[in-house]
């Protein structure tokens, strides 16, 4: 039995996962590559895994696809990057080479890879590197993770970096054949404030781009190298200029501590596609003996709302996931009532639509054991005014998972959209269009699987829907 293992989420055959990369639709095919360690459940030097699907739904594990080439610029690892069509109908993958397998030694570059036809293999490209390390000195936390789209004319390229003494920096180059690249400046930069909410760093890994009609928001995922779980991801909403990124305001691309390193791509219908990287929170230890660590999150679509900030939502065609309908009810709660909604809610789609009169709050119980020991809670508070998932009785053996992930709600309407999608041990939830939360649990008994509804302080009413997340990996 597997119990922790989903069955809807892109998860390596075995070993190691983090970042999507690569991400292409191309001849009717999506194409997810992802960083891999297929050796051990621990990160090491990284080849990019690789899955197709038709649909966005249903996907197939493909070989190794890029591997890194030993005496080459990628040989300790094939680190983050994209794909795009060069327009003479081969896709190429621009990504991170590096070389030097201790972090304060390495040497990172922007490197080139070529596409069989089926996308199955990448190969690196003779003139590798194409632009080799920083342009200045300044960057002394790492230069990697290239992010590349076609703009007036010319190929745009903006690469992650950081400095120790002021904070993240994104700087950007231009090309014409996608082998020359022009440094063109710094795109953006950031200034690392620990007392700022939005505090952001030293170091911008993974830079995204999103473009909008009502503005463009640059995605950059925050790593503080002293507390991996301070990781975070922050969306720059403002402008695009030739000089650079004006921008505006700062938000959190997701609540859960879980989410990290997504990658967009657009596809054919013009849509913005996001995948990211849920991480672990399990020990080494737990993940070798269940043979996997990490997973991607479902494909979501991602576009700039009216206020500059990203939204977000379940790409629409995830909704062929859903397989037996478990319970569709419009509930009304008293207050302290628990209305149980399934058993089976191991692998579940739950959609709530929630009024809360009089109520101070609404509590959604997840992976509930029978006996209630085991259970992770989504709050609905109005009193707060927030969001929450509290996790602190997810597992009787995970003592240190307690943290709770939380989101502002606005209470004035006392309504809010829900959608949650459990997959075993990942939980990702949408609240309305406006906020994620992506998280982990990791319950011990097999029988915690239990969902619940219950209105606290006075009552509620619900429209709920729950059915069976179907299997869609092979
Ligand atoms: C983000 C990251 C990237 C890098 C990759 C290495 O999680 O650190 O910056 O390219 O992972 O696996």
């Amino acid at each position: 039995m597997k119990p922790n293992r989903p069955r809807a989420h892109l998860t390596a055959p075995s070993g190691w996962i983090n970042d999507p990369n690569g991400l292409i639709e191309w001849q009717g095919h999506y194409h997810v590559y992802y960083q891999y360690n297929p050796f051990s459940c621990e990160w090491d030097t990284p080849y990019w895994g690789h899955a197709v699907s038709t649909d966005l739904v249903h996907w197939r594990q493909m070989p190794v696809a890029l591997r890194p080439t030993p005496g080459g610029p990628d040989a300790d690892g094939c680190f983050s990057g994209c794909m795009v069509d060069d327009g003479n109908g081969a896709p190429i993958a621009v990504y991170t080479g590096v070389v030097g397998a201790d972090e304060d030694m390495r040497v990172e570059t922007t490197c080139l890879a070529r596409a069989s036809e089926d996308l199955t293999r990448l190969r690196a490209h003779a003139a590798n590197p194409v632009v080799d390390g920083p342009p200045s000195p300044e960057a002394t936390e790492g230069f990697r993770d290239p992010f590349v789209w076609f703009e007036d004319g010319r190929w745009q390229q903006i690469v992650g970096s950081g400095s120790r003494d002021v904070g993240g920096i994104i700087y950007r180059y231009v090309s014409d054949d996608l082998l020359r690249w022009e440094y063109a400046g710094v795109f953006h930069r950031g200034v690392g404030d620990r007392h700022d909410t939005h505090d952001t760093g030293i170091m911008w890994e993974c830079p995204q781009l999103v473009r909008g009609e009502d503005g463009d928001v640059l995605i950059i995922s925050v790593l503080d190298r002293e507390d991996p779980s301070r990781r975070k991801v922050v969306g720059l909403a403002g402008e695009v200029t030739p000089e650079g990124f004006v921008e505006k305001s700062r938000h959190l691309v997701d609540h859960g501590s879980a989410f990290y390193a997504p990658a967009v791509m657009r596809d054919r219908r013009g849509r913005t596609l996001l995948w990211g990287w849920i991480t672990e929170s399990q020990t080494p230890t737990a993940c070798t003996r269940q043979g996997w660590a990490g997973t991607l999150t479902l494909p979501r679509e991602v576009w700039v709302g009216p206020d500059g900030a990203l939204r977000s939502r379940p790409a629409a065609e995830l909704a062929r996931l859903r397989g037996t309908p478990l319970l569709e009810a419009g509930l009304d709660l008293a207050a302290g009532e628990r209305h149980p909604l399934t058993e089976a809610g191991a692998h579940l789609w739950l959609e709530a639509d929630l009024r809360l009169d009089d109520a101070d709050a609404v509590r959604i119980e997840l992976l509930a054991s029978p006996d209630r020991r085991e259970h992770t809670d989504l709050v609905v508070d109005r009193r707060a005014g927030e969001v929450r998932l509290e996790r602190g009785a997810s597992s009787r053996s995970q003592a240190a998972e307690t943290a709770t992930e939380r989101c502002a709600f606005d209470p004035s309407s006392g309504r809010v959209g829900l959608t949650v999608v459990v997959d075993a041990s990942t939980i990702e939830v949408f609240v309305g269009e406006e906020a994620a939360i992506t998280s982990r649990a990791y319950p011990t008994g097999p029988t915690s699987t239990a969902a619940a509804i219950t209105a606290e302080g006075g009552r509620a009413c619900a429209e709920v829907a729950c059915w069976e997340l179907l299997a869609a990996i092979s």
